[in-house]
């Protein structure tokens, strides 16, 4: 179909664009009027981050063709500003966090925003079902209802004056970007003249391939420039996480390993790379028998994916503390079971997008991303070429947890980009974002736990072998993480847990928000819940005896100093525990097929990488003007970085954030500031950003010449410094500018202090600890087998809460993560490809969730501050677990608990009563 001539409305403009009536209005909208704010998360209809109103009324506009909008009215998040300032919608979800890492933001506010044009005064029911077409996979909804239903509340506060920013609810410093949609995502930032790039991957789990000639494909697409194979990559033809394993390869030769593996790269223009169909490239496939599971891949004989790891055994991790054997035999109890869980998608809405551009001998690289340093260590090995002439900007990320620490695009569009000299570009559908990128590590471990029968715990035996797919990515960091943490955050006297990941043609296992510590804590919560029950000892109260405590010493051998803060944890907890589970089983009393049921899930999280060396370095530039730029590596994805940083680099130096800019994560202008992982932000480059912040304001005392006490007053073209009634002024023009155009610069380094694990796992692999606690109220219809999460109340110990918005925010969202992990999400490859077949929680699956923030502070950290990314998401599910077993007496073992599998757990119980 040719391209017509339409008009309609757009923002209340009259406009007329050239175009095939065909196109989806969100194409359109972003690629003919450059509004960008219209997201596009999967291009199916299925994430509503495209949600536009027409006519008033919310749709998708990725299933509108854009012919159907002809003489009608079009409004876009661009939109709803009003005379330069927000919109009272806009302003709410500003006022309450209500954007994380904004991706779904546009489309929240678009289908809000027709809510309250129909129902100016929404009932939360309403709200939810009004805003339930759009997914978000940061927030958990809380807020974004708070917002909807206080739309006409007072505005926001203005940013704290100077030395009030730590423990401030400060909204975002990159919030309004988000709320209007000028943010620039990943794919809203590439050249105008860039080629695009189109991997062809493989449809089989395990195969090897020939490649056939490209001259008959060039000569059918003219638009095809050029076919990339594993032949062309220039350097290194492989990736990973860990220095001495770079076993992925960028383009597979001759041999692939997971259904998504890639074969060649197309590169050309746009439409002709999206109209070759796979089966036109030239590739001869031969199919292997994939080795599919932990079985499989161990079984004698099995076939060997990787010629340096016979067994598949990628590694083992072990922790190994006093006689197991002897102190399990002299317990009075133990409890021991089996327990697995599947494969889970990171399923952020921001598929991955980005570009690269040759500029001389170096190479640029903009893309979404969590660890730009170790994006710009991967793209010089595989061009060959040294780290100095790499350059990552890192876009706004649409969400990551985990799944965007590994390269994805990165490397294979720096190799299209050096080898043409041209810019090129690529984004990944949602299908392919789903099949190519990590997963959560499918785990299947054991336990035996032991206790005396007072309720302290003896002994524990614990076994955890994971699924890390085809490559290793992450697969180490699990294997030795997880047995640090398989105690729980409980004083168990003997220890032995060990950790294996093992290869299989599985997509990829790598990090997602926990390292395999939720999996982890499946075994001593669901052991602990089973020796509590044993013992008729209340569940909450069998935790606080074996409560880890400040002064007790760990399974690694390590004592704990300070910032020990589960038992205020529990403590907080216990009246609504009593409460709640007084209600619950009343209610049971009378009930019919709907039965209620509270459980407890407890945590411990170690901030920062395991035994490695985790430093950061933060800067804060003084400019002429008087600006503040902070330039901080510490990349946002969402968990708010961005406005973390700034509150603690202002207060010690003594000035109002409203000061401030921020450079983030590029890594010209950048130090290296580690990942966006290991939930380490807050605590590694927050102390970094206050030490950058303290030398800054050193500098300018001693130009000042006055004591620590001074106060520092930043104006346009110089600084005051007061101290007492006397002033001394520092003219910014007379100091020397760096390259940046900065007079003075501040920098922090921080390195947390940690030593290595010796071959029994002793050792400090963590410099400090975050702890929580939570309760989940569940309704199980025992009929069906449904279980629907009543209430969740989250105990944290963060140290210091920086922002207490954003922690309530990363808690909500952890919470959300913890529900779908633990009753909906499972990852099939080549099945829940998209996101009507693989399910995230939307509006109605999340419940109230009340945070309750325990500041245990941690000597340590930046005013004393942890991190809480991770530690988030733990507890929940083994929480829901308990509250299953509460509500009906059966214990599930298996994650996700659907509906098939808590019903065959409940017949099952039946039958054992009734045999
Ligand atoms: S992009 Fe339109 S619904 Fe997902
Ligand atoms: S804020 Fe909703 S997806 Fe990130």
């Amino acid at each position: 179909m040719s391209a017509q001539s339409l008009r309609f409305t757009l923002n209340g403009q009259a406009i007329s664009l050239e175009v095939r009536p065909i196109e989806r209005l969100a194409t359109v909208l972003r690629r003919e009027a450059g509004l960008t704010g219209t997201k596009i998360g999967c291009d199916a209809g299925d994430c509503g981050a495209c949600t536009v109103l027409l006519d008033g009324a919310q749709v998708c506009a990725c299933m509108v063709p854009v012919g159907q909008v002809a003489g009608r009215d079009v409004v876009t998040v661009e939109g709803l500003a009003r005379d330069g300032g927000l919109s009272d919608l806009q302003q709410a979800f500003h006022r309450h966090g209500a954007a994380q890492c904004g991706i779904c933001t546009p489309g929240m506010l678009m289908a809000a925003t027709d809510l309250l044009r129909r129902i100016p005064r929404p009932t939360e029911a309403e709200a939810a079902d009004a805003l339930a077409g759009v997914l978000c996979r940061c927030t958990g909804y809380r807020k974004i209802v708070d917002a909807v239903l206080d739309v006409a509340g007072t505005a926001a506060s203005p940013m704290p004056p100077a030395g009030c920013a730590v423990g401030a609810r400060v909204p975002k410093t990159d919030g309004i970007a988000k709320l209007t949609g000028a943010e620039k995502f990943a794919d809203d930032v590439a050249p105008a003249d860039a080629l695009w790039l189109r991997l062809v991957r493989s449809p089989h789990a395990h195969a090897r391939f020939t490649l056939g000639a490209f001259d008959d494909l060039h000569a059918r697409h003219p638009g095809l420039v050029r076919v990339l194979s594993a032949a062309d990559v220039p350097g290194l033809n492989g990736f990973g996480i860990y220095p001495d394993v770079k076993d992925q390869p960028v383009l597979a030769d001759g041999y692939v390993r997971y259904r998504g593996d890639p074969a060649v790269a197309l590169v050309g223009d746009q439409a002709t790379v999206t109209a070759i169909r796979d089966e036109e490239v030239p590739i001869d496939w031969r199919v292997i028998e994939p080795v599919t599971g932990i079985d499989a891949a161990t079984a004698p004989g099995a076939v060997q994916l990787h010629a340096d790891k016979p067994g598949n055994v990628l590694i083992e991790g072990l922790v190994r503390r006093g006689d197991v054997a002897a102190a399990l035999a002299a317990s009075d109890v133990v409890a021991e079971g089996e327990f697995e869980t599947g494969s889970v998608e990171h399923a952020y809405i921001e598929p991955e997008a980005g570009y690269a551009r040759r500029v001389g001998d170096r190479i640029e690289v903009g893309a979404c991303t969590q660890a730009p340093y170790m994006d710009r260590e991967e793209v010089a090995n595989v061009l060959g070429i040294e780290r100095h002439q790499v350059r990552i900007v890192p876009s706004a990320c649409g969400g990551g947890f985990g799944g965007k620490l590994d390269v994805s695009l990165q490397p294979i569009l720096a190799i299209a980009a050096w080898l043409l000299d041209r810019p090129v570009r690529a984004v990944y559908t949602r299908p392919e974002s789903m099949a190519a990128t990590t997963k959560r590590h499918p785990a299947r471990m054991t336990g035996r736990l032991g206790c005396t029968r007072d309720g302290r715990l003896t002994a524990l035996a614990f076994h955890a072998d994971f699924d890390t797919g085809a490559y290793a990515s992450w697969g180490p960091t699990v294997a030795n993480r997880v047995p640090v943490h398989a105690t729980g955050p409980y004083r168990v006297p003997a220890v032995e847990a060990r950790g294996r990941a093992i290869y299989t043609n599985a997509p990829p296992s790598g990090a997602f928000r926990g390292f395999g510590v939720p999996q982890g804590a499946l075994v001593h919560e669901g052991l602990i819940d089973e020796l509590a029950e044993r013992l008729d000892i209340d569940p909450l109260e069998f935790r606080l005896i074996n409560a880890i405590r400040a002064g007790d010493v760990t399974a690694t051998g390590q004592t704990l100093e300070t910032s020990c803060g589960l038992v205020a944890c529990l403590e907080a907890l216990k009246p609504r525990w009593r409460a709640s589970r007084a209600a619950a089983e009343a209610y049971n009393a009378g009930a019919t097929s709907l039965r209620r049921g509270v459980g407890i899930g407890c945590m411990w999280y170690g901030i920062g990488n395991t035994s490695l060396s985790n430093p950061s370095t933060m800067r804060v530039g003084l400019k002429r003007d008087g600006t503040l730029t902070l330039y901080s590596g510490a990349v946002d994805i969402g968990q708010g970085a961005n406005t973390i940083m700034t509150q603690i680099c202002a207060d010690a130096l003594g000035v109002e954030m409203a000061r401030f800019t921020l450079i983030m994560g590029d890594t010209d202008l950048t130090a290296d500031a580690g990942k966006s992982s290991a939930s380490r932000q807050t605590f590694v480059s927050g102390k970094a950003a206050e030490l950058a912040g303290r030398d800054l304001r050193g500098q300018i005392l001693r130009l000042a010449n006055t004591g620590d006490a001074a106060a520092i007053e930043i104006g346009d073209g110089r600084v005051v410094v007061r101290e007492g009634d006397a002033g001394r002024a520092i003219d910014l023009a007379e100091l020397a500018e760096d390259a940046n155009g900065d007079v003075l610069l501040g920098e922090g380094y921080f390195d947390p202090p940690t030593t290595t694990l010796d071959a029994e796992g002793q050792g400090v692999p963590y410099a400090t600890y975050g702890f929580a606690a939570q309760i989940a109220e569940v309704e199980v219809d025992v009929e069906l087998g449904t279980v629907k999460p009543r209430r969740i109340v989250a105990a944290h110990d963060v140290g210091r809460a920086i922002n207490p918005v954003q922690v309530e925010g990363q808690i909500h969202g952890g919470v959300a993560q913890g529900i779908g992990f633990a009753l909906m999400e499972e990852y099939i490859p080549g099945v829940s490809e998209n996101l009507h077949d693989y399910l995230i929680p939307t509006f109605g699956d999340v419940p109230e969730i009340e945070c309750i923030l325990i500041e245990d502070a941690e000597p340590l950290g930046p005013y004393g501050a942890k991190g809480i990314g991770e530690p988030a998401l733990v507890p929940t599910a083994p929480a829901i677990l308990g509250a299953i077993h509460h509500a009906t007496g059966v214990r599930i073992r298996r994650l996700p608990a659907t509906p098939d599998r808590v019903r065959a757990a409940i017949l099952a119980n039946q039958a054992g009563r009734e045999a």
